[in-house]
């Protein structure tokens, strides 16, 4: 799709950043005071976790949030994180994804999982996810 519609983009780095984006948490906040969310109190002093991968699906936010949409409009999600200590590299962040993007695009001709996708081997944690490795098959770009 995006070699057939470029333009396509910018959004399709949005959505890549929802869907399946690079850090699963953010980083380890503490409640100053205590507070309420979801009916569940968290008292003054508490290390909070917040999944931004659970709330990149979030189906209040995001219409069919399972779904990858190259050209989904409205996309704020959470990639970066949110408040005074989101991402300070996102700018370049988009720009390295990007690239990459676009050299995979320009260099490789048809590609594919070289495994079934259930026998990708994923690195363990919860703060970042990224496979160990990706074996794929490519033909040449013609
Ligand atoms: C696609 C690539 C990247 C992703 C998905 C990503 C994602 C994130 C996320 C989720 C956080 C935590 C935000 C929070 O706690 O609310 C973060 C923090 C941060 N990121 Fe990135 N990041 C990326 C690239 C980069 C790059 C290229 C740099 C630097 C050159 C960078 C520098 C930082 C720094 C310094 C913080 C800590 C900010 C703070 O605590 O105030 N990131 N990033």
């Amino acid at each position: 799709m995006l070699r057939e519609q470029p333009e396509l983009m910018e959004s399709a780095v949005e959505e890549l950043l929802r869907y399946a984006g690079g850090m699963q948490m953010a980083s380890f906040h503490y409640t100053k005071e205590e507070v309420e969310i979801g009916g569940v109190t968290i008292p003054r002093g508490e290390v909070v976790a917040f999944v931004l991968f659970a709330a990149n699906r979030d189906p209040e936010q995001f219409e069919n949030p399972d779904q990858l949409d190259l050209n989904r409009p409205d996309n704020s999600h959470l990639g970066f994180g949110l408040g005074m200590h989101n991402c300070l590299g996102q700018k370049l962040g988009r720009m390295l994804t990007t690239v990459a993007i676009e050299t995979v695009l320009e260099r490789i001709g048809d590609f594919q999982l070289a495994v079934p996708a259930d026998q990708v081997h994923w690195r363990p944690g919860a703060l970042l996810r990224a496979p160990h490795e990706l074996p794929v098959v490519f033909t040449a770009k013609s």
